[in-house]
């Protein structure tokens, strides 16, 4: 049993990271007790999240387990979860309340949490004290050990958490059953130093760790080569990439280093608007196989504010940022996320939110209520605002940013655009991709075009879409 802290995950030492080569094994008894068995997957939550699920599937398929969409007919359960709200825990412990009805038929499912849920001290001591019957829970520091984890559980028969707050190393040659055969998440460091005031994930993922440009490098040459025409490099921060190693190797760097694998679409989420280089910006508008969209997190308009969530800017500097990006890369698509309702936000405060929005007119906000995570230095503010103020807030926001989502749509119209196929979509008959500049497009055309880049004719505008039909002019 290792139950997570943190006033432990808190802590910055010197330690240098290691990077581990060949610490994922698999014990001899677990490959036969698992044999036949089926498992159920639910992800919550980011990027990081479903790629970590990616691992997770490797895994348990490494040990003689496949997956079911059905829980019910499951012999094994994981929930891979998230902590960023309040209703992404609410969601899990949910459905731990329908996983315990399961158990109390099946009593052989073997049931297990993880992901950043099981590093919160106060989740895994509930879990501890009230949810006995759930087997395993893991932290986002051990996925690599799970195959040992199931070996002990299936002799003990016991409940066993074994999180770590720890500052975290890096695990290489972890397998991974990718969900897409077009698509690829490639993690380019893990963790987070920036600690904004209301951020729970510097607690949840440990520190800082780049992984080292070959390890990157060569992931992604072999996703070429398995026929991969698009590439997401993945990380809390990104634009702080290398900033821990011992190098003066950077994300402008690894930026070109992956352009030059030739991979057709390279993505990269999510920047912090403080470690935005000019050479970046120079890379990206030098390759043409770096895509012109930036998921640029601005969280409030008012100086005040930023001051207080400590995000390290002004808006004179974002504006200033947000200029030279759409200066520098033609074409560029930026989208944003906002945070409204922190604590004792004004109208005021709120009114320049808006304001910078009007400016800015974001191709896309990702728009969230502050929510209180125990442990951040934001859950101590004192906060007079109520929720129905908050909720006010956030429906007058959200009308203005999809107004010019809306608007910003307008330019496709009749326009020819790249689209990488990904299936079918929701709509009859139709399939979906998204153009280099990340907006989702309904396209008329046959199943042969899953999984290529196509030329697509724009026909019609949504606020979240659009839709087309292939250009054969
Ligand atoms: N409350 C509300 N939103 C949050 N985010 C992060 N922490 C919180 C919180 N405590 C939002 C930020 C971040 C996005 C991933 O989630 O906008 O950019
Ligand atoms: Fe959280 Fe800030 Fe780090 Fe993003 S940069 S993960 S918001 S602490």
């Amino acid at each position: 049993m290792n139950l997570p802290s943190l006033k432990q995950a808190k802590i910055r030492g010197k330690e240098e990271v290691k990077i581990l080569y060949d610490d994922y094994k698999i014990p001899n008894d677990v490959q036969n007790y698992f044999k036949n068995k089926k498992y159920y997957i639910e992800t919550y939550g980011c990027q990081m999240n479903v790629h970590d699920s990616e691992n997770i599937k490797a895994i348990l398929e490494n040990i003689g387990l496949t997956e079911t969409a059905s829980m019910t007919n499951s012999d094994l359960i994981i929930l891979n979860t998230c902590a960023i709200r309040e209703n992404a825990h609410n969601k899990v412990f949910g459905m731990l309340g329908r996983i315990k009805h399961l158990k109390e038929e099946k009593k052989d499912i073997i049931t297990c949490l993880c992901g950043c849920m099981a590093q919160e001290e106060n989740v895994a001591s509930i879990i501890h004290e009230k949810y006995k019957w759930l087997d395993l829970v893991f932290g986002t520091h051990n996925i690599h050990k799970l195959p040992i984890l199931l070996g002990e559980l299936i002799k003990t028969k016991k409940q066993n958490i074994d999180v770590y707050s720890i500052e975290g190393n890096i695990y290489e040659n972890i397998p991974v059953k990718r969900d897409s055969k077009y698509k690829a998440w490639v993690n380019i460091m893990y963790g987070c130093d920036k600690f904004c005031t209301y951020c729970i994930v510097p607690y949840t993922r440990g520190k800082q760790r780049s992984r080292l440009p070959q390890d990157i490098i060569k992931e992604v040459e072999e996703l070429v080569k398995d026929g991969y025409l698009e590439v997401t490099l993945l990380g809390q921060n990104v634009n702080a990439y290398g900033k821990d190693l011992k190098t003066n190797y950077n994300m402008a760097n690894l930026l070109e280093n992956v352009a030059k694998t030739q991979i057709q679409r390279i993505r990269f989420i999510t920047s912090h608007p403080w470690d935005f280089t000019d050479d970046m910006l120079d890379v990206i508008a030098k390759y043409d196989n770096i895509m012109p969209y930036i998921h640029l997190p601005i969280q409030s308009g008012s100086n005040r504010i930023l001051k207080l969530m400590g995000r390290r800017y002004t808006k004179e500097e974002y504006i200033c940022l947000f200029n030279k990006i759409k200066r520098k890369i033609p074409n560029v698509s930026i989208s944003t996320d906002i945070i409204v309702g922190f604590p004792n936000e004004t109208e005021e405060d709120f009114q320049e939110t808006l304001d910078i929005v009007n400016t800015l007119k974001f191709d896309l906000a990702y728009t969230f209520i502050y929510s209180k995570r125990e442990g951040t230095p934001a859950a101590a503010l004192e906060d007079n605002i109520t929720l129905e103020t908050k909720n006010k807030r956030l429906q007058k926001l959200n009308n203005l940013v999809n107004k010019y989502a809306k608007e910003n749509n307008q330019k496709y119209l009749n326009k020819v655009v790249p689209v990488l196929i990904e299936g079918e979509s929701e709509k009859k008959g139709k399939f979906f991709g998204y153009t280099d500049t990340m907006k989702l497009v309904n396209v008329k055309c046959d199943p042969s075009c899953v999984g290529k880049i196509i030329n697509v004719k724009i026909k019609e505008i949504k606020t979240w879409s659009l839709d087309g039909d292939i250009n054969n002019d």
